[in-house]
């Protein structure tokens, strides 16, 4: 946003936005929560401005886990999808999210959408068609998709990795280049078998997207990302799948499908096709190249790759207007930690709000997020200590304590005056930062303003004590100014933060006995007008509703049968590997080392370099410890290493070693230190 506050602006923006489309098949939890939290406050904002901001988005209805999940449960994928996507819808609308339409991409508009896009592309000479050798489950009868297939990495040799990527090395391989490959559908060994498919020139938008990644539509973070996976050159994009898969059938192709991820974002397109109904004029005015719509994009950062490469490289292709901005966030802990089963701290939306009022999570995820691609976290007791604080102790408390004088005392009429015009004026211009902080996605400062005046406000309250004043006769007047104050201070609180706390601005605009709010209302107090009794809008969060949820997510999980497991991989908790005997153990020499060097890895994502001193022998080591630290933080610290692992030959160098960490991953990785004491090369016993 220009100087300009969005409240004051001549022509509203026509803004399009989505969030990520959420896979129909499991439900949705708390992570999910973040995204469309962030979207929804952001849209409620624009259109308390005046712009038109239009939310669409959908199920992400297609692909193999979804078609496995259904024939583990013995339905057709097209129940599964309607159920998932009543439950998705149902949750959504009770966590107040206020979204204009959500579509499948099973629709026919997707089909229309993507079948165009396909042909323009193909048309265009995006498209080349090449037979690859890919790993098939002969029991199955599928082609089996990288995560489906388990062996042993070609790089360094551990067990049950992935067809994609190597979680201990990082290496990035062919499924069909592990050892020992077993298919997570049947257990039995795949073979390998050719296959023709169709893939996207992602190559042929090289300038282009270079160009546009590094412009103001994404966040600083990812566009330095990107150069590096430029560095590592584009690659085409596989975008068919063979039979039996859950899609779209491509045109001209009998027995190859879409793969999921090139009509999921598609699926953006084809939502907003079906909330506009037959008017293709009006979907041509905002999808044209040169549309003046904005389009806007919340996605987590784990996706960043596909919104901002494949997906403005397709609709480029394809003759229509790229995203204005995707806006990337973090993933969210709880309690510090990843989401885990056996904590219950794995919840489901659903579940929240069986204990839990939205309102709470609402404002607490507005606290915690800004503009950054960073992760938050969600501290359970700190939750409850926040909102009970600031929304009963601060917010609410102010009509609480000036609403009574209003009704018992003056009929139930606000003064013609206020006690103190320059604190309503002060708070009436809080709203330009508060806006442009909203704006920007940085909720967090906007909240940190709102509460910054509430304090202001209970302080004033505090300082003029109506309670006191009243009982002495010839005070009405100064009561009466001062309660239009602090009601007038509340309205413009409750104005502030209507895009996070909806049905609260609802029932403050019920009390008030006024229209919908909308952002400028904050410039004027309501004066001499006639108001409601006052009831609270917001109770305290009590701890046994935490403690609830937490013991009924363990139960959730529990009667969670092995399906999800076997569709989407392990959830969160490592179960204990099997057994190995004394003398499998005793071969390990582990060693306290000194980080003595660290650095980044051009090219690697999960890898620092590490030199490590075992008492005046030094070690290179390649360990995956990046999401957790800066490097320079490691310097100095001792660690433990295996120093008798075989030297292993990566893409980057030789790394002689491994070091220990432990966590579920992500920034939750711990590098072991030994105590105070300890030195290099001591023997770990
Ligand atoms: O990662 C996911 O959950 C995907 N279902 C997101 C799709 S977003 C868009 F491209 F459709
Ligand atoms: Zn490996």
């Amino acid at each position: 946003m220009t100087d300009t506050a969005a409240s004051t602006q001549d022509t509203p923006r026509d803004i399009i936005v989505t969030s990520a489309l959420p896979y129909a098949n499991g439900s949705i939890h708390l992570g999910h929560m973040v995204e469309y939290i962030q979207t929804d406050i952001w849209t409620r904002f624009q259109r308390m401005c005046g712009n038109n901001a239009v939310w669409v988005w959908a199920d992400d209805a297609h692909g193999t886990p979804i078609m496995l999940r259904a024939q583990k449960l013995g339905i057709e994928p097209q129940a599964l999808i309607d159920e998932m996507k009543q439950e998705h819808e149902t949750d959504f609308v009770d966590f107040q999210l206020s979204f204009d339409n959500f579509h499948t991409t099973h629709s026919d508009e997707n089909r229309e959408c993507a079948e165009l896009i396909y042909q323009r592309l193909k048309s265009a000479g995006h498209i080349a068609t090449r037979t690859i050798e890919q790993l098939y489950d002969s029991e199955a009868d599928m082609f089996l998709p990288d995560r489906f297939v388990l062996g042993t990495c070609p790089k360094c040799g551990t067990e049950e990795q992935y067809g994609d990527a190597c979680e201990n090395c990082s290496a990035t391989y062919d499924a069909t280049d592990l050892e020992n490959p077993r298919s997570v559908v049947t257990d039995t060994t795949p073979v390998k078998k050719n296959s023709e498919q169709y893939f996207f020139k992602l190559d042929n938008f090289e300038a282009m997207l270079k160009e546009w990644t590094q412009g103001e539509q994404l966040q600083p973070e990812i566009s330095n990302k990107l150069k590096e996976w430029f560095e590592d050159g584009l690659q085409d994009w596989d975008i068919s799948r063979n039979k039996p898969y859950w899609g779209f059938e491509i045109p001209d192709a009998p027995g190859k499908y879409f793969y999921v991820w090139l009509d999921a974002p598609i699926g953006y397109m084809a939502s907003h096709k079906h909330l506009l109904g037959s008017d293709q004029a009006e979907f041509d005015r905002h999808w044209n190249p040169d549309s003046k719509t904005e389009l806007v994009h919340f996605i987590g950062k784990d996706i960043a790759y596909f919104h901002t490469l494949f997906w403005p490289a397709v609709l480029e292709g394809a003759g229509f207007r790229k995203p204005t901005a995707v806006h990337c966030h973090g993933f969210l802990t709880v309690n510090g930690q990843k989401m885990s089963k056996s904590r219950g701290t794995f919840i489901k939306a659903r579940t929240y709000l069986n204990h839990l009022q939205p309102e709470y999570l609402r404002y607490y995820y507005a606290a915690k997020l800004n503009n950054k691609v960073e992760d938050i976290d969600l501290n359970l007791e700190d939750f409850a200590a926040r909102v009970n604080s600031d929304l009963v102790g601060k917010i609410v408390n102010i009509a609480s304590r000036c609403a009574g004088f209003i009704t018992s005392r003056f009929d139930g009429t606000l003064a013609s005056a206020l006690s103190d015009e320059s604190l309503f004026a002060e708070s009436a211009a809080a709203g330009k930062s508060i806006a442009a902080a909203y704006d920007s996605r940085e909720f967090s400062r906007a909240i940190r303003e709102i509460v910054a005046q509430a304090d202001k406000a209970n302080q004033y309250i505090a300082e003029h004590a109506p309670w006191t004043l009243i009982k002495e006769p010839g005070n009405e007047q100064q009561v009466h100014e001062i309660c239009t104050l602090g009601i007038n201070l509340f309205r413009n609180l409750v104005i502030y933060l209507k895009p996070v706390l909806p049905t609260i601005a609802t029932q403050t605009e019920a009390f008030l006995n006024n229209e919908p709010y909308n952002w400028a209302d904050a410039e004027a107090p309501l004066l001499a007008h006639a108001v409601n009794k006052f009831k609270p809008m917001i109770k305290r969060i009590e701890s046994e509703a935490i403690e609830s949820m937490v013991n009924d997510s363990k139960e959730d999980l529990k009667s969670e049968n092995a399906l999800t497991e076997a569709a989407t991989g392990p959830l969160a908790d490592d179960p204990i590997s099997s057994e190995i005997e004394f003398d499998d153990f005793a071969k390990i020499d582990l060693r306290v080392a000194t980080i003595v060097a660290a650095d980044h890895v051009k090219g690697a994502d999960k890898l620092l370099q590490l030199t490590l001193d075992l008492g005046g022998e030094q070690r290179n080591v390649f360990a995956g410890i990046k999401s957790a630290y800066d490097p320079a933080t490691l310097i100095g610290r001792q660690t433990v290493m295996v120093a008798n692992l075989k030297p292993r030959k990566m893409r980057f160098g030789l790394s002689e070693g491994m070091v220990l960490a432990a966590g579920p991953g992500g920034s939750d990785l711990f590098v072991l230190s030994p105590d105070a004491g300890a030195s290099a090369g001591m023997r770990v016993k």
